[in-house]
């Protein structure tokens, strides 16, 4: 292979590489961007750029996300609440819109062990309506407040057995 041959082999295969580079790195972009954009265009409205809402008409989602998401009843909801089952989004979109709401918007903290919404389970849920937004978020709610009691009651319990004797 001449000097002139192999000097240009480097060159392309260094051009390939860049290509390849930056391709890899838009679509990273791209996949941060699509969900903030689409909150930005079918949620943001009513529930403003930080989720705060509107005291007295849209509530602040940024307390209630991440209790919510982990359990099933709560992950439910999240969907079907009509802001989201009716969105125009497609399920692949909504499922990414609510992961990103869950990283950018809960005041907290999200746990190691989240697991992402999928379009699968929004596919699922969004299809089937609820007949009482409020009585539904209230059942969740007191279910995510019976598990917050019984973890604490569990833990005075612990501590009672390390009491020394
Ligand atoms: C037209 C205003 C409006 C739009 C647009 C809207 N929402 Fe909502 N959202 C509400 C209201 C009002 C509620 C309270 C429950 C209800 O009455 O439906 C709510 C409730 C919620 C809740 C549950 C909050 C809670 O504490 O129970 C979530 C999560 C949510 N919306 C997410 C979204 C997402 C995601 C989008 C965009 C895909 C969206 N919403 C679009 C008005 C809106």
């Amino acid at each position: 292979m001449s000097a002139a041959r192999a000097v240009r082999g480097v060159a392309a295969a260094t051009i390939a590489w860049t290509l390849a580079l930056a391709t890899a790195s838009a679509a990273h972009a791209a996949a941060a961007y699509r969900p903030r954009i689409d909150y930005q265009l079918n949620c943001q409205g009513c529930h403003l750029a930080d989720g705060t809402g509107e005291a007295g008409r849209v509530p602040s989602i940024r307390g209630m996300l991440v209790p919510f998401a982990q359990i099933p009843a709560g992950r439910h909801y999240l969907i079907q609440v009509p802001g989201v089952s009716e969105s125009s989004l497609s399920d692949r979109a909504t499922a990414a819109v609510l992961n990103w709401m869950v990283n950018r918007l809960s005041d907290v903290p999200v746990p190691k062990d989240f697991v992402p919404f999928t379009s699968a389970e929004v596919a699922r849920w969004r299809r089937i309506p609820l007949t009482n937004v409020a009585a539904t978020r209230a059942s969740v709610q007191r279910l995510i407040d019976g598990q917050s009691r019984s973890r604490a009651s569990s833990t005075a319990s612990r501590s009672t057995d390390r009491s020394p004797m």
